[in-house]
């Protein structure tokens, strides 16, 4: 199996996202949530929903539990892991992140696919 290599995008200064807060990003025409959690990880995943394709961005966050519920139809996802807990067994999209000299990239891989989990249902 071959994997495809990334080309790695400089999205924003670490300290433009403090702990508890998420951007919504456009990464090489893809959108992009970047989740910085309490603790200090930085998350990046598919910026919509896995349902039906609503913002991500424009769900409720709560940052003490690290969960996001879509404003669609309120599906809710553990952003320290990309997994779905109502309803559970829908992963997210997770784009590699690295932080270097206090900038967070986001890696994209260069396999011509749209990466995009989709999890219809309910
Ligand atoms: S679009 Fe997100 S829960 Fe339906």
């Amino acid at each position: 199996m071959t994997v495809a290599s990334l080309a790695w995008h400089e999205a924003f200064a670490v300290d433009e996202l403090w702990e508890g807060d998420f951007l919504d990003l456009e990464i090489d025409g893809e959108p992009v949530l970047v989740v910085h959690l309490v603790g200090g990880a930085i998350k990046a995943y598919q910026g919509v929903c896995p349902h039906q394709e609503v913002m991500l961005g424009d769900g409720d966050w709560d940052e003490d539990t690290g969960v996001l519920m879509c404003g669609g139809h309120r599906w809710e996802f553990d952003m320290s892991a990309g997994v779905g807990i109502n309803p559970a067994g829908c992963t997210l999209y997770e784009y590699p992140t690295k932080v270097d000299d206090g900038v967070v990239f986001v890696g994209v891989p260069q396999d011509g696919e749209r990466h995009y989990n989709r999890c219809p249902g309910s």
